[in-house]
């Protein structure tokens, strides 16, 4: 997308960190933006922050986890702005705790949060945005724990590999809709996302039910996150990946080593399988037919 004058910009979790960025920097680029937020007094105040920086703003309630409220939040920014071009699925919680102690409702109010917002978000809008036929582009929020998997973090990690999964097959199926496609993926920014359960809905416990993670681990997380980057930086870089048309979009070029390591293991592991005794009747097996042209070797 390179025009983005006079356009919208759906935010979820616009209130605060990396969606507020997002819509800041989509904002100076002359987009009207949209800010969804669970927490429906910090978006209202983020829009007005937003609005003394001359862009035109609007807060919306929205929890991504009903996927009605995600509907509802689609038509007010429609009654807004009229069309929806741009679309962040950004709300995001964390989650952590050593194996076993990390509880039912944990689980589940990642999973609703993290994966199925994203999947409230697409599905809600691919279609709005198919039915003005000007096109547009999702951003969804994953994480470098969408590429590496940290002891401790695994529910965090499942639902952002998850949104890394998701968002590799969407950019393919919406290519020739004329609907770009990127995955976020930082490594740590400066927000409160370990401060997430002051959002934390009734049904999952409430505010201050606190999750399993060790105090210490808690602790630690919370000072890489404070001793993160700059979230303007990443919404900066994020309207120049959309500009460009960028699958992914990394924001800590140093944390490269650690993807590559773990690549390095998988591909020792097909080196293994080459030689695998068990496997030498089959290992000229490959149903490429399967794949989609754009991602066959
Ligand atoms: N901060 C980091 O270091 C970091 C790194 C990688 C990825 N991320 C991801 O960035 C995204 C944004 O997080 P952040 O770091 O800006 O944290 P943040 O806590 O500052 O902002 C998250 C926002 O999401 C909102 N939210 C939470 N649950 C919601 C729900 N059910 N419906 C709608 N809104 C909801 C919160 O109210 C808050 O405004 C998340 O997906 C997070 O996983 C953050």
């Amino acid at each position: 997308m390179k025009d983005f004058q006079g356009k919208t910009a759906f935010v979820t979790g616009g209130a605060s960190g990396i969606g507020l960025s997002m819509a800041r920097a989509f904002g100076h680029a002359g987009m009207n933006v949209v800010l969804a937020d669970v927490d429906v007094a910090a978006a209202k105040e983020a829009a007005g922050r937003l609005a003394s920086e001359q862009i035109k703003a609007v807060a919306v309630r929205c929890d991504v986890t009903e996927r009605a409220a995600v509907r509802a939040a689609a038509l007010e920014a429609l009654a807004a702005f009229g069309k929806v071009h741009v679309v962040c699925n950004n709300a995001g919680v964390a989650v952590g705790g050593p194996l076993g102690t990390v509880r039912e409702r944990d689980w589940d109010w990642i999973i609703d949060v993290n994966l199925k917002g994203v999947v409230y978000g697409v599905e809600t809008f691919v279609p709005l945005i198919r039915s003005h036929g000007e096109g547009g582009h999702i951003v969804n929020t994953a994480s470098m724990a969408g590429m590496i998997s940290p002891p401790g973090l695994e529910p965090y990690c499942a639902t952002k590999y998850a949104v890394v999964a998701m968002s590799e097959g969407w950019f393919q199926q919406l290519a020739p809709l004329n609907i770009g496609l990127s995955v976020l993926c930082p490594g740590f920014v400066k927000t409160r996302i370990h401060e997430s359960g002051r959002a934390r809905q009734d049904k999952y416990g409430g505010i201050g039910d606190v999750d399993p993670g060790v105090a210490e681990t808690r602790e630690q997380a919370a000072q890489n996150v404070l001793s993160g980057v700059d979230p303007d930086i990443v919404g900066r870089c994020v309207l120049e990946a959309v500009r460009n048309g960028e699958l992914y979009i990394f924001t800590h070029p140093a944390m490269r080593p650690f993807v590559e390591a773990r690549f390095q293991m998988i591909l020792a592991a097909f080196d293994a399988a080459s030689n695998a005794p068990a496997l030498a009747a089959v290992k000229d097996h490959n149903p490429v037919t399967l794949l989609t042209p754009q991602v066959q070797p």
